[in-house]
């Protein structure tokens, strides 16, 4: 018997109305048979600092770096600031890379990302997958998914009201989890 695979989700925004969050949503409900998908809040988690690392790590990061152990996959939704990272995210991995247990190392990683903006955060995409190189992450290179015009994507609710979107997420979840599959079977 096969246990299900579980993706822990992510996203770099903290705004309630977030796209990248109603994207992640959308995964979640999107997820074939024989996965399960969590949504982590990063807004508990500090800001890094050595100094607070060194007087021992907050409950709340240790929590969260055992979630990140527990999963078998990782679905990141970040938006683009600035063209890169939003902090939330870059802070959140920053606390994932320390000490000696490495929760992500090796892990399946898809990346999305959605912005009102014509491009839907493809610049921050490139940024993240740099980052995640040395995490030791084993980024999905196929198929991106950047959502554009996202304020035309989702309704007030944040449901996902397109199709193409829909079927894009879908795909790259069946990505995430053939490639998840063939990193369990010979873990
Ligand atoms: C500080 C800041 C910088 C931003 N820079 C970019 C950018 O470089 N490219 C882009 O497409 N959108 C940019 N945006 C707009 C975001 O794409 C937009 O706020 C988006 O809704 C954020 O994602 P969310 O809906 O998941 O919170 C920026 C927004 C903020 C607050």
């Amino acid at each position: 018997m096969s246990s299900k695979i579980k993706i822990i989700g992510i996203t770099g925004s903290l705004r309630v109305k977030s796209y990248n969050r109603a994207a992640l949503r959308a995964a979640a409900e999107l997820l074939p048979d024989g996965s399960t998908m969590e949504i982590v809040d990063l807004s508990p988690i500090p800001f890094f600092n050595e100094d607070v690392e060194a007087a021992g790590v907050p409950q709340v990061v240790m929590d969260f770096k055992e979630k990140l152990a527990a999963a078998d996959a990782i679905l990141i939704a970040t938006p683009e600031y600035n063209y890169s990272i939003p902090p939330v995210l870059k802070n959140a991995l920053d606390w994932a890379s320390r000490g000696t247990e490495l929760p992500l190392s090796g892990k399946p990683l898809a990346i999305m990302s959605a912005s009102p903006g014509m491009f839907g955060g493809a610049r921050v995409q490139y940024h993240l997958r740099q980052v995640c190189v040395r995490l030791d992450l084993q980024t999905l290179n196929n198929p991106e998914v950047f959502i554009a015009s996202a304020n035309t994507k989702f309704d007030q609710d944040g449901n996902l009201i397109d199709d193409f979107t829909r079927i894009s997420i879908t795909k790259l979840l069946l990505a995430l989890i053939n490639k998840t599959q063939e990193r369990n079977k010979t873990n």
